[in-house]
């Protein structure tokens, strides 16, 4: 999933610079990911046998880490998945407002009934949450997949682009499973940070005026499949609208973070396009301990038919040792 601000390509620099940060193998050791996403973090950091704490406030991103980080053998997986591929198509939810005869053409007309065909079917799982959550998670990323848009669901494209004509088929989410107790929450950061301790607590917030649940609206559409009223050109649902995008908000919530962190080491992922400045974020944070950062340049996020931004932009680092 092409993810506003996946760490996806900076894991080995997240991972020699908390590696080195943290000075001890991570074996056993909690590592919470509070802004957690797309959960490739996590993932990377359970892979490599520590404990996870893993949060994000919208629930199509708390399937995907559940999936990644809580799924154990799962016996007849490929069957399961053959019947519900092979299920009639359906007209319901997904098929009157976001097919491409509905007028908001977020997949085409057999995309759409396919999604309507497997999230139906799918209720049929729900007595086995574990094996429920994997096949809502590999449905929102094997939709994902055909979804007419630019890369986020904030907008759908007019005419269908050539990977939304591919037939929808339901693929089994890729995981490894981990031995580790992991848990996974579905909460606000900074409601949440009071109940948790460990040992690395890792920040990516967001950076920008992009709320997540507008962009990605229509995932959490797909896994919660409820009623409600569609809302305008788009279809959007109420999303929960996070501090950190916002410029007057975000330096609070992300100091309370901080403060209340009941985390020896603390990383934050920031870069120097966001709603805060570096020379903010590092005053703040020397308030709390021994501070230092790095920083690498990387790309920006680029969707689909977006070709014009080509400059590289600093992605920074910030380390804390509590005091
Ligand atoms: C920059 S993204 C994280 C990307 C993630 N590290 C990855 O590699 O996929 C920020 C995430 O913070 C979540 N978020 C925003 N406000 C939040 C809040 N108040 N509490 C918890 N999560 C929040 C968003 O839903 C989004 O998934």
């Amino acid at each position: 999933m092409n993810y506003i601000g996946s760490k996806a390509k900076l894991l080995p620099f997240l991972d020699a610079t908390i590696s080195d940060f943290f000075g001890q193998s991570l074996e056993g050791k909690i590592f919470c990911d509070l802004f957690a996403g797309s959960g490739v973090v996590g993932n990377y950091f359970a892979q490599k046998g520590a404990r996870i704490l893993s949060n994000d406030v919208e629930y199509y991103s708390y399937l995907l880490n559940r999936a990644q980080l809580q799924t154990g053998f799962l016996e007849d997986t490929q069957s399961i998945i053959a019947s519900l591929n092979a299920l009639p198509l359906c007209k319901a939810l997904m098929y009157t407002h976001y097919s491409y005869s509905s007028g908001r053409a977020y997949f085409s007309d057999e995309n759409a009934q396919k999604i309507d065909a497997l999230r139906q079917g799918i209720e049929a799982y729900k007595k086995s949450e574990m094996l429920y959550m994997y096949l809502l998670a590999s449905l929102l990323c094997s939709a994902d997949a055909v979804a007419n848009t630019a890369s986020v669901y904030s907008a759908f494209l007019k005419k269908l682009k050539p990977q939304a004509c591919e037939p929808l088929c339901l693929k089994p989410l890729a995981y490894t499973p981990t031995s580790a107790p992991h848990q996974v929450f579905c909460e606000d950061a900074n409601v949440l940070i009071s109940r948790l301790k460990g040992d690395i607590l890792y920040l990516d917030p967001p950076y920008n005026r992009r709320q997540y649940g507008a962009n990605y609206h229509i995932l959490n559409t797909i896994a919660q499949y409820d009623i409600f009223i569609p809302k305008g050109k788009t279809g959007v649902r109420k999303y929960v609208s996070s501090p950190y995008c916002k410029a007057k908000h975000a330096f609070n919530a992300l100091e309370e973070i901080v403060q209340k962190a009941n985390f020896p080491f603390v990383v934050l992922s920031y870069n120097d396009e966001g709603l805060l400045s570096h020379e903010a974020i590092e005053k703040m944070m020397k308030k709390y301990g021994d501070f230092s950062f790095v920083k690498i340049p990387h790309h920006r996020f680029k969707a689909y038919n977006n070709k014009a931004h080509k400059h590289h932009i600093y992605e920074y680092l910030y380390l804390l040792k509590k005091a």
